[in-house]
């Protein structure tokens, strides 16, 4: 087993356990909720056609699919997640929804080429042993001209810095990126556009792009 699956196989055991109790967690009401606002308030401009298909990569127990999926009424919304646990509560949550969740690794999207118009990705990023190859993956499975929107926590910012060196030091194989970081990363995988918004109160940073193809 490479150094990556280890990675991966301790992420994944970490939010089976987690997913139990994740959509109680203080965490989503101090942080995740926030981002998952800003990402939707992105995401309302783009369209609402039934053809808009958006995938919500890293997508635990769904919450920002739901979102998406009552503001986009009949619009395709994807949640795809490394742990099975995550998925199912996401599935127990469906009530009708017409959402399509799905057991899988992101550094291996299980979607066709050009399948997504947007791809959300909120609070997982970090977690990616390969952040190349995830990128890479997003830019394969977006339309041309498609938008990837990646929410992470911001370290540029001083109170991001210590926070999220001492997140590093507990969990671990986590990195998060500075914003010049995410800036290369995407330009380097064929991102134009490419802009970037801060929130400084809690310290959270969003990188948007075009996929130019
Ligand atoms: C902190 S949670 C964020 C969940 C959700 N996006 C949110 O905003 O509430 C991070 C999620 O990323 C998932 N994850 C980590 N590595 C992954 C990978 N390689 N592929 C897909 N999902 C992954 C975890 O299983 C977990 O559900």
């Amino acid at each position: 087993m490479t150094e990556h699956q280890k990675v991966k196989r301790v992420a994944k055991r970490y939010f089976d356990i987690w997913a139990q109790s994740y959509d109680e967690s203080i965490l989503q009401h101090l942080i995740f909720r926030s981002s998952h606002h800003m990402l939707f308030k992105e995401i309302t401009g783009s369209g609402r056609s039934s053809k808009f298909r958006v995938l919500d990569a890293g997508c635990g127990t769904g919450e920002l699919s739901f979102k998406l999926s009552n503001y986009l009424g009949r619009a395709e919304v994807h949640g795809v997640d490394l742990s099975r646990t995550m998925i199912e509560k996401a599935k127990d949550k469906l009530d009708g929804h017409n959402i399509k969740f799905k057991v899988g690794d992101v550094e291996h999207l299980p979607y066709k080429d050009n399948a997504f118009d947007v791809i959300t990705c909120s609070h997982s990023f970090h977690h990616y042993p390969n952040k190349e190859k995830a990128i890479s993956e997003m830019y394969r499975v977006l339309r041309p001209d498609g938008r990837l929107m990646i929410i992470d926590g911001c370290r540029d910012v001083f109170l991001g810095k210590i926070i999220f060196e001492i997140v590093e030091r507990i969990e671990r194989h986590v990195y998060h990126l500075f914003g010049h970081e995410f800036r290369e990363l995407f330009k380097r995988s064929g991102f134009k556009n490419v802009v970037q918004k801060k929130f400084n109160f809690v310290p959270l940073l969003l990188t948007i792009g075009t996929a130019i193809k």
